[in-house]
């Protein structure tokens, strides 16, 4: 140990030769060129630059010195200090720089990579058209009504005018289904085949007026190919009120069809049979922007709900009228999407659904 005051003594002031001191700075550059990375470079500094290092002992060796020497000393520690300094600041920049390209290099983003991202779903279009035509209906002050798919052949068929022995029970090819210990035709229970027993189950349940649409899923024994599939969707459409006739249900099948369809859309009837509706008619609609040119297409049932079914369902046919109507929404998919084999609709391809984007 030495103090300011001690007479100067070369031997205890050893760390102030100059070889001494050329020697601590070549060891500071061996040692910072040997730092392979930032965290060894800092590791390693206070041995060279730190209080206990050689420059830093030396420096405090000059009090011992003659002030003739302190100055040549103190000049000669801060030269060796400061290149030292300098190995290590120039070592810290190069590893810096290093590590900027390697981090560039590890963390580089190859935006052509696909991405793992999981894939979108996209709502079914036949979902996305019943929404939409409840809505044009619910704008108009309809209801939106539903009823069950597993229904009582008595909603399906009777309460609809149509008897046990009616040629159109067979003429709609209908899923019976078997229930707890008997067949499957004594059951009483059917797949709807329609969406009219929604109808009658309304009108068992309320008071006219009644304004009711009624969009859901049907069934009917067909074999799946490009035009037919055995699940099949409609909109079902009941109004009943005073003074309710053909007129309205005209102008409510135009309103609608230009509504989904474009305001150059025409409707046309052509006479027809249905059991719970007297007159009855099929209506088709002129399509201008149809695939394959301009054309009438097939798109529906109506007529004025017969009496009998107002009766059967309550609802004095004297005081009230009503019409009713039903769509196929597949129908519409096909001709107003050209989207021309059923198939594509029924197999859940979520290729297809996208197609459609949200809004349809
Ligand atoms: N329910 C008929 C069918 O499925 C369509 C229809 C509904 C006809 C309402 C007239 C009135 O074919």
């Amino acid at each position: 140990m030495t103090y300011r005051n001690d007479p100067y003594d070369p031997k205890q002031v050893a760390l102030l030769d100059q070889s001494s001191l050329d020697d601590a700075v070549a060891a500071a550059e061996k040692a910072f060129a040997e730092a392979g990375d930032l965290d060894a470079l800092a590791s390693i500094k206070h041995l060279h630059l730190g209080d206990r290092a050689p420059v830093s002992l030396a420096r405090r060796e000059i009090g011992a010195l003659p002030p003739h020497a302190k100055s040549d000393a103190g000049k000669r520690v801060n030269e060796a200090r400061t290149a030292i300094s300098a190995a290590f600041e120039a070592r810290q920049a190069e590893l810096r720089a290093d590590r900027e390209r390697r981090v560039l290099i590890e963390e580089t983003v190859d935006v052509t990579l696909p991405t793992a991202r999981r894939p979108r779903g996209a709502r079914h279009p036949l979902t996305t058209v019943m929404e939409r035509i409840s809505d044009l209906f619910v704008g108009m002050g309809y209801e939106i009504a539903e009823g069950p798919e597993v229904e009582l052949d008595w909603y399906n068929f009777d309460a609809l005018n149509i008897a046990p022995d009616h040629p159109a029970r067979s003429m709609m090819d209908t899923f019976y289904l078997a229930a707890a210990g008997v067949g499957n035709e004594e059951s009483g229970l059917v797949l709807r085949t329609h969406t009219s027993p929604v109808q009658a189950r309304t009108m068992l349940t309320r008071k006219p007026p009644i304004y009711i649409a009624c969009p859901g899923r049907v069934y009917r024994t067909d074999e799946l190919d490009a035009t037919h599939t055995p699940v099949f969707h409609q909109v079902e459409g009941l109004v009943v009120d005073k003074g309710i006739t053909m007129a309205h249900l005209k102008g409510t099948i135009d309103h609608f069809a230009k509504a989904m369809l474009g305001e150059d859309v025409r409707t046309r009837w052509r006479p027809s049979y249905f059991p719970f509706t007297e007159p009855s008619a099929e209506f088709d609609v002129w399509f201008p922007q149809h695939r394959d040119g301009p054309r009438w297409v097939e798109w529906g049932g109506c007529g004025m709900v017969n009496p009998r079914v107002l009766i059967a369902c309550g609802i004095d046919p004297d005081e009230y009228s009503g019409f009713a109507f039903g769509i196929g929404i597949e129908r519409a998919l096909q001709f107003r999407h050209g989207a021309a084999d059923m198939r594509d609709m029924v197999e859940g391809d979520v290729r297809f659904a996208r197609a459609f984007g949200m809004e349809v």
